[in-house]
């Protein structure tokens, strides 16, 4: 178990009901272009009686609230030894999918049903089998949330830590709460980073994100990568913010992450897709990239 679980309370460890109410969020903040005329009605995204916003705001004042420079390197050191457990992908699987909340059972569709649809959905506009499998892998750093990490630490739009805080980033006015926003040295618009430094240089937030890239790292190619580190970086792919820290070869990825982001918010679908017939597929294409086991 880990030692940051007992530092808070359960509250505080899961303000939301389900993960997926920062998804729903995120997706009311970028609603589908088609969406916005047909289907869902601008009213129904803009529901401001909606109780799952109180939660959702509760999130994002505990994220920006604990997520410190020096919160971050605990948690890299921590989880980037990757000593914690040894499983082949499709125990994996199964493992994140033990990741269930107290939102309606019946009416929310596992962990392992939403990469399904956002892989399938690639595959379907006919990418590359790689960014097929970044689909299938992007959320499996969820898992996080099992060695007992708070909701705030797993999901959530990640951002730079160390630096100044781009008011971009939703809910700028928790950041007044973090601990580094006393820190001189930290709120310069570089902070403790150089000038156009490259974000491989950066830290980000601790999440999923980070961890997923970590995991994968040396098993798909540098585009993929860019998707699975930075998906949740909104404020990056979405707001064009931080251009100060980037380099040319991150002005290059952007397009990639741009290219996956609809895929993982758009995808999702009441209907779970028929694993019987897909599984031959996703077996050989697991076995293509992926070693026999994932360490986390
Ligand atoms: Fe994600
Ligand atoms: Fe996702």
């Amino acid at each position: 178990m880990s030692a940051t679980r007992n530092e808070f309370t359960e509250k505080e460890v899961k303000p939301l009901k389900s993960l997926d109410e920062w998804e729903d969020a995120v997706l009311e903040r970028y609603p589908e272009p088609d969406s916005i005329a047909s289907s869902k009605s601008t009213d129904e995204y803009r529901n401001y009686d909606n109780p799952e916003r109180d939660t959702v705001r509760e999130f994002y004042r505990l994220n920006h609230t604990y997520q410190t420079y020096s919160f971050v390197l605990e948690k890299r050191a921590e989880y980037l030894k990757f000593d914690k457990k040894e499983m082949p992908v499709w125990e994996a699987f199964n493992f994140l999918n033990q990741l269930v909340d107290d939102s309606d059972p019946d009416t929310d569709l596992d962990q392992f049903q939403h990469l399904l649809q956002t892989s399938e959905a690639i595959r379907k506009d006919g990418h590359p089998d790689w960014m097929v499998l970044v689909g299938l892998m992007h959320d499996m750093g969820k898992v996080l949330c099992l060695f007992g990490e708070p909701q705030w630490a797993v999901v959530g739009d990640t951002f730079p830590v160390g630096c100044a805080y781009s008011n971009k980033v939703v809910y700028p006015e928790y950041f007044q709460n973090n601990p580094d926003y006393n820190v001189s040295e930290y709120q310069t618009e570089t902070g403790v980073y150089e000038r156009n430094c490259g974000l491989r240089n950066v830290h980000m937030s601790w999440g999923h994100d980070e961890y997923v890239y970590q995991m994968m790292k040396d098993h798909l190619p540098e585009p993929g990568l860019y998707m699975l580190r930075y998906h949740s970086f909104y404020a990056w792919h979405r707001e064009g913010e931080y251009d100060y820290l980037l380099d040319d070869h991150d002005r290059e990825m952007l397009k990639w992450v741009k290219l996956f982001n609809p895929y993982d918010l758009y995808s999702k679908n009441p209907e779970p897709p028929d694993w019987k017939k897909l599984r031959p597929y996703y077996e050989e294409l697991v076995a293509k990239y992926l070693p026999a086991t994932l360490k986390f």
